[in-house]
């Protein structure tokens, strides 16, 4: 009887331990797994930045040389074309540091909603603006706001990174002389933006992983990217509850509409 029910005790004691060392084998796994994972965006993250620093960095060299070099025998206009292909990749190079320190902490959890209010049109036309000296020749932003309250509450910072990476992304994927509508409707507790481009497009099979860190489409390797720019978009929409959907076919355009959620004030 005794024996019995040490041997009854003992089968439960080994099976308290092998039930545990499953968990301990599980846990290991995911954590080899993560770091895996971990590796391979490091690898994909050094890979790309130094990649898409390269090419403003040889537009700058290759200008001030001319400059330099032929500053007498170059006109006033491809002088100041030079400048402005100076300034452009300068300002590229700081939107991608900007989005990597954004997507770092955004990885880490550091980043902070801080909702204000914020006269929305008028943040919008400032930002259209910024984004004008970017645009392809003749390309056309026109924005349009339909919004029946003078302020929203919304992240201004968050907000700046959603609506220009979204809008940058317009740009680029679109062809000279095209027209991108942006537009945006506060209505009930939400405001909904809209931006929609008639470019290459994206592929079915790459909706999936848009928001994923580094992914970009088939059909846009050769224009240049790093594919932080959505995951940022992603991170920026879930820190204001809101959400995000895409419609697009290729060659004929791409439509991204952002809802969030927002009250009038922000107490
Ligand atoms: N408006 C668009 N039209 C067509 N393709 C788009 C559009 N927006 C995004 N994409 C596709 O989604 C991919 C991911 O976009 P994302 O903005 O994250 O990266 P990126 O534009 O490649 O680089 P960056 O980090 O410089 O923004 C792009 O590489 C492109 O293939
Ligand atoms: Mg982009």
């Amino acid at each position: 009887m005794y024996k019995q029910g040490k041997l009854t005790g003992l089968r439960w004691l080994i099976r308290d331990i092998s039930d545990r060392k499953q968990v301990e084998y599980k846990v290991i796994c995911q954590q080899l797994a993560k770091e895996k994972e971990l590796s391979e965006l490091k690898s994909c993250f050094i890979n790309t930045v130094s990649h898409e620093f390269r090419t403003p960095l040889s537009v700058i060299l290759n200008s001030v040389e001319m400059l330099e070099g032929y500053s007498d025998r170059l006109s006033e206009a491809k002088k100041s074309n030079h400048f402005h292909k100076v300034r452009l990749s300068i300002g590229y190079m700081v939107q991608l540091l900007e989005d990597i320190l954004f997507y770092g902490k955004a990885e880490a959890n550091k980043l902070e909603f801080n909702p204000a209010p914020l006269e929305l049109e008028d943040f919008c036309q400032a930002l259209v603006e910024e984004l004008r000296v970017s645009a392809k020749e003749g390309q056309d932003i026109v924005f349009s706001s339909k919004c029946d309250r003078p302020s929203v509450c919304l992240d201004p910072k968050l907000l700046k990174q959603l609506l220009g990476n979204l809008l940058s992304n317009a740009i680029k994927y679109s062809s000279k002389g095209s027209k991108i509508q942006f537009k945006t409707i506060c209505e009930n507790s939400q405001v909904i933006f809209q931006i929609q481009d008639s470019g290459i497009g994206i592929p079915k099979e790459d909706i999936p992983h848009l928001f994923d860190p580094f992914h970009r489409a088939k059909n846009a390797t050769t224009i240049s990217g790093t594919g932080l720019g959505l995951t940022i978009v992603k991170k920026a929409v879930d820190l204001h509850r809101g959400t995000i959907s895409v419609e697009s076919e290729i060659g004929t355009g791409t439509t991204f509409t952002v809802t969030l959620p927002c009250s009038p004030t922000c107490q």
